[in-house]
C-alpha cells in the first residue's frame, strides 16, 4: 500500500497547476496550490501517508457529513421532513432549485441544505461549533482540531450567496433560528483545520458499519451508517457525484479546500488534498489519485 501511494501521488501531480484554488472565500486564495497529500485507514487501524498527509487545510464542505451525523444522532428520521436526500444536479451553491422547490433544499450536502442541518442543530444545541468541533476532536483523535476564525470572518464578509439561500427558505417557513446566527456557525465548521490523517481517521465509522473503534463511539447503527453512505455517493460531489461514481465508485466527500474523502464500506477511509480546484469545485489531482488507486485496488463498490 505505501509503494502504491507514493506511486499513485507521481503520476497525477503533472496535474498540479491545470485547476483553480477557490478563490471566492479570499482567505483560501492563498493557500499554496503545489500541494498533495494522501492519507488511507484501515479498519485495523493501520495507517498509510504519502506527500502532504500532514498539513492542514479547511475542511469545508466536508465539515456537511459532521453536521448531518450530528442532526441524525438526535433527531433521526425527524430532519427529512426539512430537506431531502436526492442529488440535486446542480453547481453547490445554486439558488435556482430552492426557489422552485418552494425553500426545501434536495440534500443535506449542498449549501442550502446543509444550512438547513445547521439550523436544526441551532435548535438543538447551546453551542454547535463548540459541540462539533469536539465530536470531531473525538473521531479524529486529535484534540487540537480547531476551527480556522480567519477563514470563517472571510467567509462570513462574503456571504451574500449563502445569506441570499437562508433568507429565501425562511420566507418559506423552513428556517427557524437568527439566520446571521446561523450563518455564523456554518462558516465556523467549515473552517475547521485539519489534515488527511484526522480526516480519514474521523471517517472510519463509515467503513466500520457506525463504531469509531479508537473512541470506542457507535457513533450511527448499522443502518444509518449505510444510509449517510449513499447519500454521500449521491449527492457528495454535488453536480459531479455521477462523474466520481463512474470514476472512483465509493461514496466520497469534497470541499472547496481541495480535500476528498472517500470510504470504502468494511474495509478503509481515504483522504485525499491537493488544493487545486475543476470546474466543479472538487480537487483536480485529489480525483485522479482516488480513480488510479480504486483502479489500481479494485475498490469501486459498483
Ligand atoms: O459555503 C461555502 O460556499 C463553503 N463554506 C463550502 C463550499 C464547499 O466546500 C463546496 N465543496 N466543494
Amino acid at each position: 500500500m505505501q509503494a502504491l501511494l507514493n506511486e499513485v501521488l507521481d503520476q497525477v501531480r503533472p496535474l498540479i497547476g491545470k485547476g483553480k484554488v477557490a478563490d471566492y472565500i479570499p482567505a483560501l486564495a492563498d493557500v499554496p496550490a503545489d500541494q498533495l497529500g494522501i492519507a488511507v485507514y484501515g479498519n485495523d487501524g493501520e495507517l498509510f501517508t504519502a506527500g502532504d498527509a500532514q498539513t492542514p487545510f479547511s475542511i469545508q464542505s466536508i465539515s456537511k457529513v459532521f453536521s448531518l451525523v450530528q442532526a441524525i444522532q438526535h433527531s433521526g428520521e425527524a430532519i427529512w421532513e426539512r430537506l431531502g436526500h436526492e442529488p440535486s444536479g446542480q453547481p453547490f451553491n445554486s439558488l435556482l432549485q430552492l426557489e422552485l422547490e418552494n425553500g426545501r433544499p434536495r440534500n443535506p450536502f449542498i449549501n442550502a441544505g446543509a444550512l438547513v442541518i445547521s439550523d436544526i442543530n441551532q435548535s438543538r444545541f447551546a453551542a454547535p461549533v463548540l459541540s462539533m468541533r469536539d465530536f470531531v476532536r473525538r473521531l479524529s483523535g486529535n484534540a487540537h482540531v480547531a476551527v480556522d476564525n480567519r477563514i470563517a470572518e472571510s467567509e462570513y464578509q462574503h456571504r451574500a450567496r449563502n445569506a441570499a439561500m437562508a433568507y429565501l427558505m425562511q420566507s418559506f417557513g423552513n428556517f427557524h433560528n437568527d439566520v446571521e446566527m446561523v450563518l455564523r456557525g456554518y462558516f465556523s465548521h467549515c473552517a475547521l483545520s485539519m489534515n488527511c490523517v484526522d480526516l480519514a481517521k474521523a471517517f472510519c465509522f463509515l467503513a466500520n458499519d457506525g463504531f469509531c473503534k479508537h473512541s470506542g463511539e457507535q457513533v450511527l447503527s448499522v443502518r444509518q451508517t449505510q444510509q449517510v453512505n449513499s447519500i454521500m455517493a449521491t449527492s457528495g460531489l454535488y453536480d459531479e457525484a455521477g462523474n466520481f461514481a463512474y470514476r472512483v465508485g465509493l461514496p466520497g466527500k469534497s470541499g472547496v479546500g481541495g480535500g476528498i474523502v472517500a470510504v470504502v464500506p468494511g474495509q478503509y477511509t481515504i483522504c485525499v488534498w491537493s488544493p487545486e480546484l475543476n470546474a466543479a469545485g472538487n480537487s483536480l489531482a485529489g480525483m485522479a489519485a482516488l480513480e488510479v488507486l480504486s483502479e489500481r485496488i479494485g475498490w469501486s463498490v459498483f
